[in-house]
Formats: structure tokens, C-alpha cells, sequence
């Protein structure tokens, strides 16, 4: 069996075969009992009697219907948040795991952070989720950009305060660097991930998001080839780098 080099594999020993399949995403534990029942998996060439076998899913080949099964402990993925989707891995129509193949949801990938419904852009989703908390602890300060446009022009006062940190009465924000591009139109760059957070802050110097886009989060950038809506698997130097972050 292929060993994925994206899987940390560390509980990469013995597992029954219906963890395998669910892990990897292509069979819950009850489809495997069924699909084995069918005479539909192999192991290192052998049919399956039983789906509570113990396997190497590092070493064993194992087979569904003839093609085999790639071990893969840990799936990252970078989504174009499209706008009217929520972060979450709720039962509901319109989460963000409902743009991508069932298999992701069925390994327990789900979205690392949350983007507002309205926010578009940059989401990560995994299933690791060591990663994740280490990305999402606050004493890590994982840099996240967003490129915003607001309603009221941004002047030097309001950058100052943006970059000095701003009084939202629950908590003040650490220091965010502020570049503008028009006066209505910018990118600022937050080591924090609280509530509503660009646009608390953007409020708090007298304007209002109006367009909201992660750009960045962790040292990984948004791929601007994928349209919104669209995802893609991160590279191993993409997963390095957030690993790293
Ligand atoms: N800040 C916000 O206000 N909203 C987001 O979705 C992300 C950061």
C-alpha cells in the first residue's frame, strides 16, 4: 500500500479495517461490514471475511472493488469561501463542507476557524487537529490578512489607531499593520481571531466593512487561481509552512 507522505502517521499502526476506511473517508464502519459481507475487499490479495481484521495501513495493500485504497491519516485543503456559507460542520445546507466530496467530512476534516457568512476567501480544512488548535491557540499569533473595503475613507488617524491598538470595550486589539490602497480599500493584518473582529475594528474608527476577503492565514496564501467555491488539497511545502507557522 502507498504510504501517503502528506499523513503524519502517528498512530500509523495497527487499525481494524473499518477505522481504515472511515479514516481515509471512503467507507463508514457500517458500509465496510456491508462491502465486506459482498466479498468487495481485499487485504494483501485475500478476500476480507470480517471488517474487525487488524490491519498496517501504512504496509497492507488494501483493495475496494479491485482499486486500491491510499492511506492518508490527515487531509488539508484550502476553500474560496464563497459568501452566504457558514464555518461550520453543522448538518445544514449551506456550510462550507458542503462544498467539497463527502469523503472529507467522513475523515473528520472540518474548518479550521471561523469566517463570517458574508466573508469570502481563505478557510482551511482539516482533519488534523493538532494543527489546527496550534494554528487557532491565541498565544500563537497565526498573522491572517484580509483585503477590506469599507464604506468610509481610512486617514492617518484611523490607521494610527488600527496599528496601536483599539479599545472594543470586551478587549483592545493588538497592534494590526494597515495598508491602504484607495481610501476606501486596503488590507490589514491581524495576529488575533476574535468575533467579528476586522469589522469591530473598523467600526470602531467610524466606518463599515463592506467586503471582507482573507488573503492569508498562517504563512499559507489564498491560491487566487481558484475561483470562490472552489478548493484545492495544499502541496507538502504548503503544509511545511503551516506546520511551521
Ligand atoms: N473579522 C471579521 O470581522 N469577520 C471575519 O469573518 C473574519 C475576521
Amino acid at each position: 500500500m502507498k504510504n501517503n507522505s502528506k499523513s503524519g502517521l502517528k498512530n500509523g499502526g495497527i487499525m481494524r479495517l473499518d477505522r481504515f476506511f472511515s479514516s481515509v473517508g471512503q467507507l463508514t464502519r457500517s458500509e465496510c461490514g456491508v462491502a465486506v459481507k459482498k466479498g468487495r475487499i481485499t487485504v494483501n490479495g485475500e478476500i476480507v471475511k470480517t471488517a474487525s481484521v487488524k490491519i498496517l495501513p501504512c504496509k497492507d495493500e488494501v483493495t475496494l472493488d479491485g482499486e486500491t485504497v491510499v492511506w492518508q491519516e490527515y487531509y488539508y485543503l484550502m476553500l474560496n469561501k464563497p459568501s452566504g456559507y457558514i464555518s461550520s460542520t453543522e448538518n445544514s445546507e449551506n456550510t462550507v463542507m458542503k462544498l467539497l466530496p463527502e469523503k472529507y467530512s467522513r475523515a473528520g476534516c472540518f474548518p479550521c476557524g471561523r469566517l463570517d457568512i458574508d466573508t469570502v476567501g481563505l478557510l482551511l480544512i482539516t482533519n488534523d487537529g493538532d494543527t489546527a488548535h496550534r494554528l487557532l491557540s491565541p498565544k500563537k499569533h497565526a498573522l491572517k490578512s484580509y483585503r477590506f473595503r469599507c464604506s468610509v475613507p481610512i486617514g492617518s488617524d484611523e490607521i494610527y489607531a488600527l496599528e496601536n491598538g483599539i479599545d472594543l470595550g470586551d478587549f483592545v486589539t493588538l497592534p494590526a499593520k494597515t495598508e491602504m490602497i484607495t481610501p476606501t480599500e486596503g488590507i490589514i493584518s491581524v495576529t488575533e481571531g476574535k468575533f467579528h473582529q476586522i469589522k469591530r475594528m473598523l467600526f470602531a474608527v467610524g466606518s463599515k466593512i463592506e467586503f471582507l476577503e482573507r488573503i492569508s492565514f498562517g504563512g499559507l496564501e489564498l491560491d487566487e487561481k481558484l475561483d470562490r467555491g472552489e478548493w484545492r488539497e495544499l502541496t507538502d511545502d504548503e503544509i511545511s509552512v503551516l506546520k511551521e507557522a
